[in-house]
């Protein structure tokens, strides 16, 4: 660990949740963000374009996403040449982004959604292409990407030459801030160095773990990890289990429903991860389900928990702000199975009768305290439970 420790001697700010935490303004990601990047449908193919990037943003507007809270529009490794101009500036590809990167931020600003890039904290970035990192050059990118009317930066940790992780990630959020312009940090370094003991006033958001893929069990493995983080995360400083796959084809549409409410219940970012220019009604009614992205959007800001977990099923609860909580009984298992669990045991006070609200089925009841389902193999039921009037 550095002797740079940017965690230590919290201020009155921080345990506020909001403000000011080492200089980093808490308030730009107040609730967990949301939006769009192309890695988990393009990978470095020559798809991730510029008329890819910019019809997405058209169809965030056209769709409904952004009122819905989808907001940014972020690029992922690839977006560069490999090399740095004489300047040892970082050059857009021009194949792939002819017009450069500050016209697709314009545009995207013009869509009224914000726009994202990436690098690594290190020499290159993952890319076996060998395309630059900001290593050593972090004032110069940072300066380059507040040029381009950057808004999130996502910095990852290939090549990082076996350097102190604490230091790479702080001088890289120092140098995000001397550029003046206000722009959402998020470290990934896949969790190898316990970020969510150090990364809080660092950067807004920290992966927690290695790589998503495409696949039930690549989703529930990170889940799991993500799940018991929970105590780590609030408002400005989040826990990031990866980007959504919800559509691209791994899963069923059971199964991305309940990685979609599994990333809510933890407060994760959402961040949408297929092509959108080809999406499903199937797969729009999953990322447009208004009540669970509210459950992730909860200005309270807790990350849901597991209160139980038995034999693969399992009782999830998340405090809200309006004193109710999330309830997700999720069954892992491939059976269907009956999950049961009560407004004491999620941490509800007692009262004569709760609301009981069926996020999936948009349906509402009532019950005296008891909250239960026939769960499908690999589903999620999640509820909004609130003690009646
Ligand atoms: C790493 C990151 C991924 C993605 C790729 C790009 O693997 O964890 O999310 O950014 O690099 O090369």
């Amino acid at each position: 660990m550095s002797d740079q420790q940017p965690a230590t001697d919290l201020g009155p700010d921080r345990a506020a949740g909001s403000g000011l935490d080492h200089g980093l303004d808490l308030s730009l990601a107040p609730t967990p963000p949301m939006g769009w990047n192309n890695w988990n449908t393009t990978n470095d193919r020559p798809e991730f374009n510029e008329e890819m990037v910019l019809a997405t943003a058209d169809f965030f507007v056209s769709s409904g996403l952004r009122d819905a809270g989808y907001v940014y529009i972020n690029l992922d490794d690839c977006w560069a040449l490999p090399e740095r101009d004489r300047h040892g500036d970082l050059v857009p590809d021009p194949v792939r982004f002819p017009h450069g990167i500050a016209a697709v931020a314009d545009y995207v600003h013009s869509k009224g959604l914000k726009f994202g890039i990436y690098t690594s904290a290190g020499s290159h970035t993952c890319s076996p292409v060998g395309f630059p990192g900001a290593l050593d050059h972090e004032e110069q990118d940072a300066l380059l990407f507040a040029s381009y009317g950057v808004d999130y930066l996502k910095y990852d940790n290939c090549h990082n030459e076996g350097r102190d992780a604490v230091q790479r990630y702080t001088r890289m959020r120092d140098a995000l801030l001397a550029t003046g312009r206000p722009i959402v940090y998020s470290i990934c370094e896949w969790g190898q160095n316990s970020p969510w003991t150090w990364a809080r006033g660092v950067g807004h958001l920290w992966r927690t773990t290695g790589d998503i893929e495409d696949t039930w069990a690549s989703m529930l493995a990170i889940a799991k990890q993500n799940l018991a983080l929970a105590e780590y995360a609030g408002p400005g400083h989040w826990n990031d289990p990866d980007m959504l796959e919800v559509g691209n084809g791994g899963m069923n549409d059971v199964e991305y429903r309940s990685h979609f409410s599994l990333w809510a219940v933890m407060a994760a970012p959402l961040l949408i991860g297929s092509d959108l220019r080809t999406v499903t009604p199937q797969t729009m009614e999953i990322l447009l389900n208004t009540e669970v992205i509210a459950l992730d959007q909860d200005p309270l800001g807790v990350q849901g928990a597991p209160v139980r977990s038995e034999g693969g099923l399992h009782v999830l609860a998340k405090p809200l702000a309006d004193g109710g909580r999330g309830v997700a009984l999720f069954n892992e298992t491939d059976q269907a199975a009956r999950i049961v669990t009560t407004a004491a045991e999620v941490g509800l006070p007692a009262a004569d009768g709760y609301q009981v609200r069926d996020l999936w089925a948009h349906e509402t009841q009532k019950c005296g305290g008891t909250v239960e389902a026939e769960v499908p193999a690999h589903g999620t039921a999640v509820y909004r439970v609130t003690a009646a009037d």
